[in-house]
Formats: C-alpha cells, sequence, structure tokens
C-alpha cells in the first residue's frame, strides 16, 4: 500500500476555538458592519483572514526567543539576523522594521516622489497605497492572463515583459524602481517564474533601473519554481532562493509570511546608496539601525524561521494543504483561481453571486455569507479592496472580485479544511437565493476595506 501524506510536524502546544450559532453569528456581524475586519476573533471559529503574523513558531523559534539580545544598539540578535538574510538572499545590508508595510514606507520615503511612476506586478495594496500616498503611480504589469481565473497555467502571477517594456520606454525618467511580488498575492498567491526574473532583470539592466522584490512569500514562490520549472527539481529551495535574489537590487519583506514570526519585517539590499538613503528615514520613523521597530527576540526567532521557511519538507506540507482544500472545491464545483495558491484559495465571487451587481460588492457578499454559515472569516480582496480612483473618486471595477481563503501556516488540520469547504458547499447550493449584496455607509478615502462600514441589502 501506498503511505499517505502526512504533516512534517507534530503539535506541542494547542489553542481552543469555539464554534458558534448562526444566532450569535447574525448579531455579530450586523454590529460589525458586515466588514469582516471588525469582527472580534472569538466570534471567528476558523480564521482564515490573512496568513500574516497568524503562523505557528517552532519550539526552535520559541527557545530562540529567550535568547533575544534587548540592546539598544548593537544587539547580538541583529547581527544574527543580518547573517541569516545574508545567508538566505545574498544581501549585505539589512534595514530592520517592524513589518513590510513599514519596510516600504522607509524605503518609498527615500525612493518614490511626486510623478514617480513604479511598475510592478499587481502591486499589493500597502504597497500601493504609499506609491499612490507620495502622489505617484502604480503601474501593473500583470500577464493579462491573470484575470481568468479558470485557465490553469503554471506562473499566472508574472510580469509581462511587453507591458514593462513599453512603461520603461515611455516613462524611464519617472521610473525609480520596479517592483516584482512573489508571490503575487493579488493576482491568488500565484507565483512568477525564474525565467520571468530573469526577463525582468534584462529589461531593467537595458533602461539602467534596478529591481526591488516585494518578498512576503519567497519561499513559496522558490516551491513553485522547484516543483513547476523545468532544470529546477533537483535543487534545494535555498539555491533557487539565492538565484532568485541574485536578479534583485534590493527586497522589502513581510516576515509575518515566509518567515513564519507573528510581527517583524525588513529591508535587504546589496547596494550601499540604498542603504544610506532608507537609513534616514528608519530612525525616526522605526528605530534605530539595529532593532528598527523589532524586539531583539522578534529577531531572533525571525532568523530562525528564514531558515524553517525555506526547508522543503514543509513548504510541501503548507502548499499542499492549500492544495487540500482547492481539491475539495473542485469536488463542489466551486470556482477559484486556478490553479490553487501558494497561501491561499481565491474564490471567484462573480462566478458564483451572479444575482448580485458589482455596484453591490459580490466578494464581500460572499465573505459575510460564508461567516454566517460557520462562523468562517475570509476576507475580500476585491471591489472594496481596489480602493476609488484617485483621480476620478469611481470605484475601481476593472480587477478580480475575490474572496480569499488565506491560510495560516502550521495552524489548521485538515479537517478544519474539510468544515471551509463544506460550508462555501452550501452557500453555493443556495446561491440562487442571494440576490442582493451590500451597500457602503462610510468609508476612508485609503485602503476602505480594513474600516469600511456597510449595510445588508
Ligand atoms: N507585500 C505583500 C505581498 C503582502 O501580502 C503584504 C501583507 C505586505 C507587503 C505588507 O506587509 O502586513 O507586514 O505590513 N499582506 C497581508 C495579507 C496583510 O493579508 O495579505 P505587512
Amino acid at each position: 500500500m501506498e503511505i499517505p501524506f502526512a504533516e512534517s510536524y507534530k503539535i506541542k502546544m494547542v489553542e481552543p476555538i469555539r464554534r458558534s450559532t448562526r444566532d450569535e453569528r447574525e448579531k455579530w456581524i450586523k454590529a460589525a458592519y458586515y466588514n469582516v475586519f471588525q469582527l472580534k476573533s472569538e466570534q471567528v471559529f476558523i480564521d482564515l483572514i490573512t496568513d500574516s503574523g497568524t503562523g505557528a513558531m517552532s519550539d526552535r523559534q520559541w527557545s530562540a526567543m529567550m535568547m533575544g539580545d534587548e540592546s539598544y544598539a548593537g544587539a547580538r540578535s541583529f547581527y544574527d539576523l543580518k547573517e541569516a538574510i545574508k545567508k538566505i538572499t545574498g544581501f549585505d545590508y539589512l534595514v530592520p522594521t517592524h513589518q513590510g508595510r513599514a519596510a516600504e514606507n522607509v524605503l518609498f520615503s527615500y525612493l518614490v516622489k511626486e510623478g514617480s511612476i513604479v511598475p510592478g506586478n499587481s502591486h499589493f495594496d500597502t504597497t500601493k497605497g504609499h506609491i499612490e500616498s507620495r502622489k505617484a503611480v502604480a503601474l501593473d504589469c500583470t500577464i493579462d492572463e491573470a484575470k481568468d481565473t479558470q485557465l490553469e497555467i503554471p506562473f499566472k502571477g508574472n510580469v509581462d515583459p511587453k507591458k514593462l517594456e513599453q512603461a520603461l520606454a515611455e516613462h524611464a525618467d519617472k521610473v525609480p524602481f520596479i517592483v516584482v511580488t512573489i508571490t503575487n498575492n493579488t493576482a491568488g498567491g500565484q507565483p512568477v517564474s525564474m525565467e520571468n526574473l530573469k526577463e525582468v532583470r534584462r529589461i531593467a539592466d537595458k533602461y539602467k533601473k534596478r529591481v526591488l522584490f516585494d518578498s512576503a512569500r519567497f519561499a513559496e514562490n522558490a516551491y513553485f519554481i522547484k516543483t513547476r520549472e523545468k532544470g529546477y527539481d533537483k535543487k534545494t529551495i535555498k539555491e533557487i532562493v539565492l538565484e532568485m535574489f541574485s536578479y534583485a537590487d534590493a527586497m522589502t519583506m513581510s516576515a509575518k509570511k515566509d518567515a513564519i514570526v507573528n510581527m517583524g519585517g525588513f529591508i535587504a539590499t546589496r547596494h550601499e546608496d540604498w542603504y544610506e538613503g532608507a537609513k534616514q528615514f528608519v530612525i525616526p520613523f522605526e528605530g534605530y539601525l539595529t532593532y528598527g521597530g523589532m524586539s531583539g527576540r522578534d529577531m531572533a526567532a525571525l532568523a530562525i524561521g528564514l531558515d524553517e521557511g525555506t526547508e522543503f519538507d514543509y513548504l510541501e506540507t503548507r502548499i499542499g494543504q492549500v492544495a487540500y482544500l482547492g481539491k475539495k472545491l473542485d469536488e463542489y464545483g466551486i470556482p477559484y483561481q486556478r490553479p490553487a495558491g501558494g497561501h491561499a484559495i481565491f474564490v471567484d465571487a462573480t462566478k458564483i453571486l451572479t444575482h448580485v451587481p458589482k455596484e453591490e460588492f459580490p466578494a464581500q457578499t460572499l465573505t459575510v455569507e460564508l461567516y454566517l454559515e460557520a462562523g468562517i472569516r475570509g476576507c475580500e480582496i476585491g471591489y472594496l479592496l481596489a480602493d476609488r480612483d484617485p483621480v476620478t473618486r469611481e470605484n475601481r471595477f476593472g480587477g478580480l472580485d475575490l474572496l480569499r481563503l488565506a491560510i495560516p501556516r502550521r495552524v489548521y488540520t485538515n479537517n478544519h479544511m474539510d468544515v471551509v469547504a463544506a460550508a462555501l458547499k452550501n452557500v453555493y447550493d443556495r446561491r440562487e437565493q442571494i440576490k442582493h449584496g451590500v451597500k457602503i455607509v462610510k468609508e476612508a478615502k485609503l485602503m476602505r476595506h480594513f474600516t469600511v462600514q456597510l449595510e445588508r441589502l
């Protein structure tokens, strides 16, 4: 008999979670203005709002925390982290920050000016926010195929080299750098191929531009390169990661994802001038150069997390769980961004709630319905998150409208995935009866999805 697959870890500590009743959930979601960000975590049974900072640290990470050096300046934990990052990425310079968006804020304060154009593949919302708030443009150069959720291609997160080349040919003088997000979260946790990273490098060199990797899920990207791209199946994840970063000039990192810590981030680069530029901003915004918003113990756990997060067995378990959920949804015929991504399943709400007009936010409606069904909290990556156009102030309905089910690392079992799939199936089975969505009552100008207040129609 063939030996079945099992997780590459065992569980040493548990946290109880509680199921609620539908009546309770009806009350809670109304009080939260139909915005799942406004729910209390104890009102949630299975929390798939994000894979960010929600992972379970290992015994090695927890024990490293006890050894954290809390010195304000020159902490050993900083130098250990610097060495770990050098080993994994090849970058010499490190600027620690408290999380990924802080890394963006520090680096972009130095690099992005009013009128700048920053081309990339589906900038994440904080990345876009930090660009647009500086009166600059985040120019999306993702391949068109990423928009067709039913198309199955191995590297759906890729940059379209033609779009990038055209952007540079037209605006080279306004482009401070190119950003490549690995994996491409907004397009569905979809990976970028090594070939594409090389191609971006080639175009950047032609126009003498630098390339920044938004690296939150770089290890998951490397797993897909190993398992999908020709010539990489014999290489280790760590070898692949080193090659990936050889095509970049710098990275911003949300360590809350692939470094499996609850808080942390950094900028790393091979260029002294970018390091010097970032230095000016990290001290006032984040903290002194050798901690930048993190405790010594956070940096200690992060250094270990980078090592564990780039091990094949761990990644196989992790991405295998996402694929497991995807397979369940396939059995029930529920459409999602294909193939399954690295950190999440992105359910295609507009293909399910076909009676809910886009002005009533189908993906947000599906998010609310799934919560009501079984206390499962996903989140909308769609028309609400897209914000309004900064110039016209119109809603941006041009992209996808998805319900993201992001899976925390090393936290839930496949039994939890079965519950998620069954609950979604129940909503799917009664989709014809869902004719109305939600209406905005109150919204912020930027990143409105976190605080928006909605009314059920
Ligand atoms: N870049 C990407 C690709 C991200 O997915 C995120 C965060 C960030 C940057 C910002 O990092 O949260 O540490 O400040 N994504 C989380 C998510 C919040 O749910 O996808 P951060």
